[in-house]
């Protein structure tokens, strides 16, 4: 496996059909599922690894989002990666960033509303990274559903050929999903961070029982929000799958998402619904104690 950092060596060494994995490190089960679906379809691997500053409302988040490089090497070479693209701040923007990619509606509700201009710095970097490493697959989780719709949009809206793939979230062995910041939950936060799975849990009840309102999921998930010192919750909302935009009746695929504080971290959840099948998607769950804990 090679590490490079300019995306010229990326191409340099990609050979076949590539599929991309972006993330911004220090990796966990949900980045490695992934990498997995990424090599069991394309002949070269890349994983970029970049903390994109644009994505960031807050520059405390920023400074504080964890970071290791070399843990993350290990794992993706462990995972079967080929190639680890981990920029600087300076290759990604050399100067300063004045063509951004926005994507209307999609990212105004729910996180666009809670985090100004979060989506553009993410569709930007997505736009960057397809058009630099130019693969022929792309893929998220998701856990960030919304996330997953802008960059849906983007590539197609754009007409970027990259074919773009969305993977089920996974979740620790109790409930949790996984993200990079859960390693900042201390054990007292954790009890107020499992409520949020639990929340989505009932309500992924209640759509398998036949509830079709969304105002009714939602009400059901608030229902275990007790809301307190350590948990401030931002929304509980539903939204179409395809655009993130809202919906009253679940007709077609959406997802029940929340956000909320726990202590100093703001987590996200979904579960994401489909009324074809009848069936609410929960992600998996690990047996065990996550990597992130220091496991292997
Ligand atoms: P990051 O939070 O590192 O996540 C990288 C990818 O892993 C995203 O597609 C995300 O949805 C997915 N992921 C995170 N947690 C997951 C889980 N528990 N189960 C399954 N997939 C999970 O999302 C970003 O980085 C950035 O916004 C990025 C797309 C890299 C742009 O900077």
């Amino acid at each position: 496996m090679k590490i490079v950092h300019a995306f010229d060596d990326v191409r340099s060494v990609s050979d076949g059909r590539v599929g991309l994995v972006p993330t911004m490190g220090f990796l966990h089960e949900g980045h490695l599922s992934l990498i997995e679906a990424a090599k069991s379809q394309n002949e070269t691997v890349v994983v970029s690894v970049f903390v994109n500053p644009l994505q960031f409302n807050e520059d405390s988040d920023l400074d504080e989002y964890p970071r290791d490089l070399d843990r993350d090497a290990l794992l993706c070479e462990t995972a079967g990666a080929d190639v680890v693209f981990a920029p600087d701040v300076s290759h990604m923007y050399p100067s300063k960033q004045r063509a951004t990619v926005t994507v209307g509606c999609v990212a105004e509700g729910m996180e666009g509303a809670h985090r100004p201009g979060h989506f553009a710095g993410v569709a930007t970097v997505v736009a960057k990274l397809l058009a630099g490493v130019r693969p022929d697959n792309a893929y998220f989780g998701r856990k960030d559903a919304q996330q997953l719709a802008v960059v849906t949009t983007m590539a197609r809206d754009l007409a970027f050929p990259t074919r773009i793939s969305g993977l089920t979230t996974v979740r620790e062995s109790d409930g949790l999903a996984l993200a990079s910041r859960n390693v900042r939950l201390d054990p007292d936060l954790r009890g107020s961070a499992l409520k949020l799975s639990e929340a989505l849990f009932d309500a992924a009840d209640a759509f398998e029982a036949g509830h079709r309102a969304a105002e009714s999921l939602v009400h059901i998930a608030m229902d275990r929000l007790v809301v307190g010192r350590d948990l401030q919750v931002d929304y509980v909302e539903v939204a179409r799958a395809e655009d993130a935009g809202p919906i009253a009746t679940i007709d077609t695929e959406s997802f029940l998402a929340l956000a909320a504080r726990v202590g100093g971290v703001r987590l996200i959840d979904n579960v994401h619904l489909d009324p074809d099948t009848g069936i609410a998607d929960r992600g998996n769950r690990l047996s065990g104690p996550s990597i992130l804990y220091g496991g292997s």
